[in-house]
C-alpha cells in the first residue's frame, strides 16, 4: 500500500500514469467517492466494482475515506463537504448513466467511454444485446482495471473492448482497429476529462469525435463555466479537497489559460446541444445545491449532452 497518491511534476507532453499517480489518481479519487456513495443502508449509488478496485490500487488515503477514517468537514465548510462529495458524485454519476441508458433504449448499439479511468457502466448498466462498449484510457489504467475486475469475476454486461492509448495520439485509428463502426450511431462520454486535455487536444477530441460519428450520434460531457470564477480557482478548489484529506494538487494536473467552449464548439461542427445546468441536476437528484464562494463552478456549470441529426 502506498501513503498517498504520489507526487508528479507538472504535465508535458507524452506524460504517463497508473491509477495511483498524476492524473490517474484523479480517476481512483472519483471511484472512493462512488464506493461511498455505494455504501450503508440506503446508498445513492449502486456501483459495486467500485470498493474493491480503489482497495486494489491501494492507496492510504482513498482507502480511509472508504472506511469512514478520514475526518468529517464541519458544517461551515459545508460548501465541499464529504456529504457534498458523495451527492455531486451521485449526481454526475446518475446523468451519464440516464445518458446511456436512454441512448441504448433509441437504438444505439456502440457507446464509447473516453478516459474510462475506474468507470464500472461496461460491468453494471442494462446493455441491450448486441451493445459494444469501448473504453479508452492510458495503457496502464486499461490493464489494470481489466485484470482487477477479472480476479474479482466480474462479468461485462455488454461486449467490452478496450483501447488502451493516450488520447492525445490516433486513438481514432486505435478505436476503429478495435471494432467501432463509423456508419452507425454512437453514444459517447467524456466524464472528468477536458480540463485534462491542453486546449487544442479538446478541440482535437472534438473533431475527432465528430469525424467518426454517424447521425443520430450523442454526446455526454461536462458544461463549464467560467465567468464569475476567481483566476485561482483551480488553487482553490485544490485547498479545498486538502482540507477533506486529499493529496492531489488539481491546480498542477489541469490544463489552465482559454479553450473553446464544448458547446459553442460542438454547435460550430454540426451538433445540437443542450445544458444541464448543476442547479437542475442536483434538484432533479433532490439536493441542495452547494452554496459557497466557487458555487458557481457547481451552479452555472453542469452537464452538456450533444446530439448529431
Ligand atoms: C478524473 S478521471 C475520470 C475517470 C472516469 N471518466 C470517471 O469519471 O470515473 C480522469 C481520467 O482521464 C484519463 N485521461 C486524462 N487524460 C488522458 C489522456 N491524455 N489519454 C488517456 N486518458 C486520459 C485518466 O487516465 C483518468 O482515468
Amino acid at each position: 500500500m502506498t501513503d498517498t497518491a504520489r507526487h508528479d511534476t507538472a504535465r508535458h507532453d507524452g506524460d504517463s500514469w497508473d491509477l495511483a499517480s498524476s492524473v490517474g489518481a484523479t480517476a481512483t479519487a472519483v471511484a472512493a467517492s462512488r464506493a461511498v456513495a455505494s455504501k450503508g443502508p440506503d446508498p445513492l449509488l449502486a456501483d459495486p466494482w467500485a470498493e474493491p478496485l480503489v482497495r486494489a490500487v491501494g492507496v492510504e488515503h482513498f482507502i480511509a475515506l472508504i472506511d469512514g477514517d478520514v475526518l468529517q468537514a464541519t458544517d461551515a465548510d459545508s460548501g465541499f463537504s464529504h456529504r457534498t462529495v458523495t451527492e455531486q458524485i451521485t449526481v454526475r454519476t446518475r446523468f451519464f448513466d440516464d445518458f446511456f441508458v436512454n441512448a441504448a433504449r433509441d437504438g444505439v448499439r456502440q457507446a464509447v467511454i473516453l478516459a474510462s479511468g475506474l468507470d464500472t457502466r461496461a460491468y453494471r448498466l442494462p446493455w441491450p444485446a448486441g451493445t459494444t462498449v469501448y473504453e479508452i484510457d492510458q495503457p496502464e489504467v486499461i490493464e489494470f482495471k481489466t485484470r482487477t475486475l477479472a480476479d474479482l469475476g466480474a462479468e461485462p454486461t455488454a461486449e467490452r473492448s478496450t483501447v488502451a492509448i493516450d488520447l492525445r495520439e490516433d486513438w481514432p485509428a486505435a478505436l476503429r482497429a478495435a471494432g467501432l463502426d463509423p456508419s452507425a450511431p454512437t453514444a459517447w462520454i467524456a466524464e472528468g476529462l477536458l480540463v485534462y486535455l491542453p486546449p487544442e487536444a479538446q478541440d482535437r477530441l472534438f473533431d475527432e469525435i465528430t469525424a467518426l460519428s454517424a447521425p443520430g450520434s450523442r454526446l455526454a460531457t461536462e458544461h463549464m463555466d467560467m465567468t464569475g470564477l476567481p483566476d485561482d480557482w483551480a488553487e482553490q478548489l485544490t485547498e479545498r479537497s486538502r482540507r477533506l484529506g486529499s493529496q492531489i494538487n488539481l491546480a498542477e494536473l489541469f490544463y489552465l489559460g482559454e479553450r473553446h467552449g464544448a458547446a459553442d464548439y460542438l454547435e460550430g461542427k454540426g451538433w445540437r446541444t443542450d445544458i444541464l445546468t448543476g442547479r437542475d441536476a442536483f434538484a432533479r437528484n433532490g439536493f441542495d445545491q452547494p452554496t459557497d464562494e466557487l458555487e458557481s463552478l457547481g451552479a452555472n456549470s453542469g452537464y452538456l449532452t450533444a446530439t448529431l441529426d
